[in-house]
């Protein structure tokens, strides 16, 4: 089965996706009959291209690698998508799946939301591993997806590629989540985890996070726990069937932290980390994030870098943790594919 895809964004996540179809295409068609054109993109830096007939992957990722524009992939012709924004493109583009990958805005969630409302409504399945409008507008836009017979898949969202919700739908199904807690920012994580290890300070961690592409484009976001509010709000409000936004959780970061805190407290058999919990407890929810300190003992307290990990309280399992990336081109690049492959694994039923 052949699935025509738009892609709105093209930076870190919208590369990585494209290198694992570049690598893996061969494989995916082999195993899971699941084949893929990309016939638009479309980003506000780099440009725009709609090529109902498919779009060479090797040759625009060569392009990109090169630091060019992705409409010089026409090598002079006449760009007709060339002036055409983004609503546009997902209006008059032939794909089955919108990959909505553009720039995570938590205060507003635009332009993605509105992105990913004109694709519902345009008749086109939606994967993104944007937060905003996931930790803003769950309810509605998973309502309008299955109202118009559409799938709205989030598995990037949190974790990168490391799965979370396509969990819940296959080998923990059944359970009822009754307490969420993890370290769900990945450049958090690598900056302390760079401060302790390798005495690094503060600014130089978080220089080498921004150039590995785990932080977000203004990494305030990361350091003062905005993206971990945003990622707890959205377990919380898939999971324990909450109707949170980010201003009803509380929200510390981790930029107050020195490195002799971090250092000082390493000595007493302790660890810091940016933890995000949520919980249901006689039927009110309440979310948070903030530093915590850990016994080195604790299992959350030996995950370092920019890897993520999830403790999930389960009625049937009692406690069950997942670790892995959360965050980087490829990892985050695998979410969508993921995504991908479990709407064609419905569709194809
Ligand atoms: N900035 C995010 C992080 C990217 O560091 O975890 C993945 O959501």
């Amino acid at each position: 089965m052949q699935y025509k895809i738009g892609l709105i964004g093209c930076g870190t996540v919208g590369q990585g996706f494209l290198e694992i179809l570049d690598k893996k295409s061969e494989y995916l068609s082999n195993t899971f009959n699941f084949e893929t054109k990309i016939v638009a993109i479309c980003d506000t830096l780099k440009g725009t291209l709609l090529i109902p007939e498919g779009i060479n992957i090797r040759k625009l990722l060569q392009l990109l690698s090169n630091g060019n524009k992705i409409d010089e992939y026409l090598e002079g012709k006449p760009n007709e998508a060339g002036g055409m924004e983004a609503l546009e493109i997902i209006e008059k583009c032939d794909a089955d799946i919108i990959a909505e990958l553009t720039y995570t805005d938590i205060e507003t969630a635009e332009p993605a939301t509105s992105h990913i409302k004109k694709a519902l409504n345009a008749g086109k399945h939606v994967v993104t591993s944007n937060k905003g409008p996931a930790a803003l507008y769950y309810a509605e836009l998973n309502d309008l997806a299955q109202k118009n017979n559409l799938f709205f898949m989030i598995e990037g969202t949190v974790m990168s590629g490391t799965p979370v919700f396509n969990l819940f739908e296959s080998g923990l199904a059944g359970n009822e989540i009754k307490e969420i807690k993890g370290i769900l920012n990945g450049t958090t994580n690598f900056i302390l985890s760079k401060m302790e290890e390798e005495n690094m300070d503060y600014e130089e961690a978080l220089r080498m996070a921004q150039k590995l592409g785990y932080a977000e484009a203004d990494p305030t976001a990361d350091v003062e726990g905005y993206d971990a509010l945003a990622k707890i709000v959205i377990l919380t409000n898939v999971f324990l069937g909450g109707n949170i936004k980010p201003s009803d959780a509380k929200r510390e970061g981790i930029s107050a932290l020195s490195k002799e805190e971090i250092l000082n407290i390493k000595e007493e058999g302790f660890r810091y980390k940016l933890i995000a919990s949520a919980k249901k407890e006689s039927g009110s929810i309440s979310a948070s994030v903030s530093p915590q300190k850990l016994p080195l003992s604790d299992p959350l307290a030996g995950v370092m870098g920019a890897r993520n990990a999830l403790t999930f309280d389960l009625d049937l399992l009692g406690n069950v943790t997942i670790q892995g990336p959360g965050a980087g081109k490829i990892e985050t690049g695998y979410s969508i594919l993921t995504d991908m492959l479990a709407i064609h694994h419905h569709l194809s039923k």
